[in-house]
């Protein structure tokens, strides 16, 4: 094990090892990254101890949570490629008890720079191995694609949340997503298992929406989880301004219903109750994330304003552009090749 860099805080001291949570769809815009930030403020506001690990190239929401890029000594490449141990890429996230591995677009190297290593697909189930006991719970934000950074996510997780929009042709791609699940589960990592899938972006006005959540719950049969994300601006604004809803629009319909997700899953995983003298509160966010001088090598100037059982795969399979705009790193190789090339 990696000697701890990063000391555990006091509150809410985990009992058991986190479950480690990976959110992944290969479609871009579904909703991965602003769920994984929104569920680690709020799991973290109820007093667990969350690591968020952005592994995209993007690094949304690394940026989402209010933290300069520039200012990023290590990251989630540095633990990917340089075997880096996980508490010496944790930047301050200035919120309690969340801590996060950020990543920029050097990531997008990794996937090049591994190949030909041995056994490359389990660097981030092995880091994160060393540090499972600091944290009650560990969440991480897959990329837009099945490569290689995913299948380190999946090799890393005990379970895989889908997110899946409220849109035309929302199940495409999901069957060889739930392929490759399958494909992780068989050689890599037999515990691996869906705990639910999400619905976001849901628009009451529409039929559209209705009927889309309908057509995934016949492919998922009991896996949706009975909290859906409304489509809201309150939520797509929140991550400008370096804040979840949960700090950016606590009463908006977004937050009601991401708090409502949040309590889901923390009964699905079984998560211990967090100590009861903690702040639930974003507003005391600050000084407890602070770790004693020296433990940290990575320094982070964050700019957050205070203002503020896997079911059948599915027929349809193939990769989607990114619906949010943003361009979707190149990758080498999808997530089959990159088992194949293994055996
Ligand atoms: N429920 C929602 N309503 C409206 N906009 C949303 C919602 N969820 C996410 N967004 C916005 O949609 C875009 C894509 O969301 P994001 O979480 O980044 O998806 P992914 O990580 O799957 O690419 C972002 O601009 C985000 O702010
Ligand atoms: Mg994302």
């Amino acid at each position: 094990m990696d000697a701890p860099t990063a000391s555990p805080q006091k509150s809410a001291r985990p009992s058991a090892p986190a479950p480690v949570v990976a959110l992944a769809n290969q479609k871009g815009g579904v909703g991965k990254t602003t769920t994984a930030v929104t569920t680690g403020v709020m799991l973290a506001e109820a007093g667990h101890r969350v690591l968020l690990v952005d592994l995209d190239p993007q690094g949304n929401a690394t940026s989402s949570l209010g933290i300069d890029k520039g200012d990023l000594l290590h990251t989630a490449y540095n633990v990917l490629v340089d075997e880096l141990p996980v508490g010496r890429a944790v930047a301050v996230t200035d919120r309690p008890r969340l801590d996060l591995v950020p990543a920029t677009a050097q990531l997008a190297g990794a996937e090049v720079e591994l190949v030909g290593v041995e056994a490359r697909e389990g660097r981030l189930a092995r880091s994160l191995a060393a540090v499972r006991d600091r944290y009650t719970v560990i969440l991480i934000d897959c990329p837009p694609s099945l490569g290689l950074l995913t299948v380190n996510a999946l090799t890393a997780a005990r379970y895989v949340i889908i997110p899946i929009q409220c849109e035309f042709l929302a199940l495409e791609g999901v069957g060889q997503l739930v392929t490759t699940i399958d494909l992780v589960k068989r050689r890599l990592n037999p515990p691996l298992d869906i705990i639910g899938v999400l619905m976001t972006m849901f628009d009451a006005r529409t039929r559209l929406s209705a009927h889309v959540v309908e057509e995934v719950r016949r492919y998922f049969p009991n896996r949706i989880f009975d909290a859906v994300i409304p489509r809201s601006i309150r939520l797509a604004e929140a991550p400008s301004f370096g804040q979840s809803i949960a700090e950016y629009d606590a009463g908006s319909r977004g937050a009601e219903a991401y708090r409502r997700f949040t309590g889901e899953l923390t009964g699905r995983l079984h998560l211990p109750t967090p100590a009861p003298s903690v702040s639930h509160r974003a507003g005391a966010r600050g000084a407890a994330s602070r770790r004693p001088p020296g433990t940290s090598t990575t320094v982070s100037r964050t700019t957050v304003s205070s203002t503020a059982a896997p079911s059948s795969p599915v027929a349809t399979a193939g990769d989607h552009p990114a619906a949010d705009g943003a361009a979707p790193v190149p990758r080498p190789s999808s997530g089959a090749d990159a088992l194949g090339a293994k055996s």
